[in-house]
């Protein structure tokens, strides 16, 4: 009787398990237990669009593709996964991808110019609409967000970064996280998004691109792992190489990032590819011999997708044959691959369909207020915003109508007839009731022609005001991008300077790529506008601003300096043991003064202590008033909270919007800290007249920081805190973090 009930439990358990469906993780085991040795590898092999090739049909039916970027005609696409789910002994799908850092056809700022918006929603709007519009073409994997801080303008790729600090791009890129992937990756118009470059790419020394980088393992912790930690809490699907390597070390053999942090630490289960062929580049990096050795060494470090290396398809079934790497460990590669199938829903459909059109209306409206919010007010005399009733505006300089240029680096797909550049935006709105001039003077940033800025000047002097666009080509700015010198390219200072003597007023308006040197343009120019190459809709976005339609709001999200002899030059720097305050500019030292007749403190002689504009800086039409900072309490204890509030005021005529910064300072550590860390902000908009008050709530572990022992935890002692409008203003009230 027993042995019946027995068996007829153990009966009723299999039918029901039978019944239910698979999980991923089940239905990984199910399909890797059918794979072989080259069909695994296949599933780490990624490869450039080749079209309908023999070379790559041959190779997806034999199992030997798992993903192919660049590939970006649907009816191909669509061609390419038929042969990969019908051709193929086990059906595996394809993911196919692509590089949608800042749109796809309609483009938004470039990142850099969508964290001046601090404003994370402008970011998820960027990636979503990014997303619906490649997924339309069949692109389900996209190399974004880039989130390497950067503290250095002569980089190139600070263009695709989101500045220089990590609480705000760790903001900006868990909202493109959110808006490239939804809450859910099977949604079809949902993109794995990609946390790159992981680490410490920006860190790259002189500026230059692919150089290398040494940063303390303190400093990994605290300035440059904390972005890619939140795209981990935000569910970034995949992570990306970086090229440098880190303290002789390449990221793509990195042991410590790839094992030790990534899968250890963060305990995180998705998709690691090489960068394009960085697995490849550890032979000229010196760390690895030849590519079979390179394959060893990444394969060993949980890279799990090579990028257009080879070295994975040319090598790994040799070492796994010769013991060198383990057949578990590219189980275990080959597990993240499927999952990432299975999670994007690509077995059960893995065609693609048009979901959005490109240019949709609410698209570029989008985009529109991405370009507006991210514009950053640096100066003015009170020329801005002009009036309608202006009788005639001039409109000059390289960026003036260039719809290339305009929308920046990393942006594959965008068709510059589909921008509407400033001079376009003007003539079409302002055309019929302002004489508008145009005379452009150099069609390029770089042109040096002093025949056509005299000609430009001349024309341009007949009107009331000249609007001077001027700024980088998109060319200029991106991989391996760098310039040592970070001026106005060309002879655009040239043509200010001329235009300036003949008396004219000129607002200009800077569209560049990374922060540029403009002190001399900045005291010559009635006021400036900075914008990160803004996009699609740059043009209609920069006239609303202008003609005053809307108030700049727009915040450094890096730091601008005098000059590039400054670079690094950023504001969460450390405070020295001679902090600057009155200095001494090369200028003012008298003939044969004696050596130590003017001090020993930290500044450069020709360039003072600080920048032209300080990280968290932008002006307003309005203006804002702070009240004090009020604290909850005077002391924060370690299992408590501390609020802090702060009443701010629009005292001027207009509507606007004010982003309210929250930074504190540890005052003394067990390592030195930061005079100034960003710990929040809100962005806030105002009627005029109208008060807000603000409030930030801070817990202990939001001061923490990496001690001589790896660990992050927070230190008792004496903090500041401010409540201000960028990271150079505001008084400081204290209080004790304690036990
Ligand atoms: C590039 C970039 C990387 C990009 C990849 C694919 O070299 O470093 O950011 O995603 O190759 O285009």
């Amino acid at each position: 009787m027993k042995r019946t009930l027995i068996a007829a439990f153990t009966m009723m358990t299999a039918i029901t398990l039978l019944a239910q469906p698979l999980s991923t993780e089940q239905k990984i085991e199910a399909l890797l237990s059918k794979m072989t040795l080259t069909e695994k590898i296949g599933q780490m092999n990624q490869l450039t669009g080749l079209g309908l090739s023999g070379d790559m049909t041959h190779r997806i039916k034999e199992g030997r593709v798992g993903s192919i970027l660049n590939e970006i005609t649907l009816e191909t696409v669509n061609e390419l996964q038929r042969i990969a789910v019908e051709e193929t002994r086990l059906g595996i799908p394809l993911i196919f991808c692509r590089d949608v850092v800042h749109g796809f056809k309609t483009i938004f700022p470039i990142p850099l110019g969508q964290a001046a918006t601090w404003n994370p929603q402008i970011a998820y709007n960027g990636a979503r609409v990014a997303a619906l519009e490649a997924t339309s073409v069949g692109i389900r994997w996209t190399f974004a967000p880039m989130i390497d801080v950067s503290r250095d303008p002569r980089w190139g790729r600070i263009a695709e970064s989101c500045g220089e600090d990590p609480y705000l791009t760790s903001r900006m890129g868990e909202a493109m996280v959110k808006g490239f992937q939804t809450d859910d990756l099977t949604n079809p118009t949902a993109m794995a998004a990609c946390a790159k470059h992981f680490a410490a790419y920006g860190a790259s020394e002189s500026g230059k691109d692919y150089s290398t980088t040494w940063v303390p393992e303190v400093q990994l912790r605290d300035v440059y792992f904390p972005p890619f930690e939140a795209a981990v809490k935000a569910g970034s699907a995949t992570f990306m190489c970086s090229f440098n390597d880190i303290n002789g070390v390449p990221s793509s053999g990195s042991q410590f990032l790839n094992k030790q942090v990534l899968r250890k630490e963060w305990n995180w289960d998705g998709v690691l590819v090489s960068d394009w062929g960085s697995i490849e580049q550890m032979i000229p990096h010196g760390y690895s011999a030849n590519l079979k050795q390179a394959a060893e060494q990444a394969a060993n470090a949980a890279v799990d997708v090579d990028m257009m290396g080879h070295a994975y398809e040319s090598h790994l079934e040799n070492l796994v044959a010769e013991g060198k790497v383990d057949i578990k460990d590219i189980d275990q590669m080959v597990r993240n691959v499927l999952r990432l199938k299975f999670r994007l829903n690509l077995f059960d459909q893995p065609y693609a369909k048009v979901h959005q059109a490109p240019y949709d209306v609410k698209a570029m409206q989008q985009a529109k207020e991405a370009a507006l919010e991210g514009a950053v007010l640096l100066t003015n005399n009170g020329i801005l915003p002009i009036s309608p009733s202006i009788k005639s505006i001039a409109v000059v300089g390289p960026l003036a109508n260039s719809g290339r240029d305009q929308v920046g680096t990393w942006c594959f797909d965008a068709e510059p007839k589909h921008s509407v550049t400033p001079l376009m935006d003007i003539k079409a709105r302002y055309g019929s009731s302002i004489n508008i001039i145009e005379a452009l003077g150099l069609s390029y940033s770089r042109e040096k022609n002093p025949v056509a800025v005299k000609k430009a000047v001349a024309t341009a002097s007949k009107a009331d005001v000249v609007l001077f666009f001027a700024g980088e080509e998109a060319v200029l700015s991106g991989e391996a991008r760098c310039r040592a010198d970070i001026s106005l390219p060309g002879d655009q200072l040239e043509m200010l300077k001329q235009l300036k003597s003949k008396g004219k007023r000129v607002i200009l308006i800077i569209m560049a790529g990374r922060p540029l040197t403009i002190e001399q343009e900045a005291s010559l120019a009635d006021a400036v506008i900075y914008s990160f190459h803004g996009g699609t809709m740059a043009g209609p976005a920069l006239i609303d601003l202008i003609f005053g339609l809307a108030s700049p709001s727009g915040k450094l999200p890096v730091t601008l300096p005098k000059m590039v002899g400054q670079v690094p030059i950023y504001y969460n720097c450390k405070n020295t043991g001679r902090p600057s305050s009155d200095v001494t500019l090369i200028d003012d030292i008298a003939v044969g003064a004696e050596q130590t007749s003017i001090g020993f403190t930290s500044y450069h002689l020709d360039a003072g202590t600080g920048p032209l504009f300080p990280f968290g800086y932008g002006l307003s039409y309005t203006t804002f008033s702070y009240g004090p900072v009020v604290l909850s309490a005077p002391e924060l204890s370690m299992d408590g909270k501390l609020v802090a509030t702060c009443k701010i005021t629009n005292t001027g005529k207009v509507k606007a919007q004010e982003v309210v910064q929250l930074y504190t300072r540890d005052l003394v550590g067990t390592l030195v800290r930061p005079i100034k860390e960003l710990k929040g902000f809100q962005k806030i908009s105002l009627n005029p007249g109208e008060s807000k008050v603000v409030t930030f709530t801070i817990l202990p572990q939001d001061l923490a920081y990496c001690h001589p022992d790896m660990v992050m935890r927070p230190e008792v002692g004496v903090f500041q805190l401010w409540i201000a409008p960028s990271s150079q203003s505001g008084e400081p009230v204290s209080f004790i973090l304690q036990n």
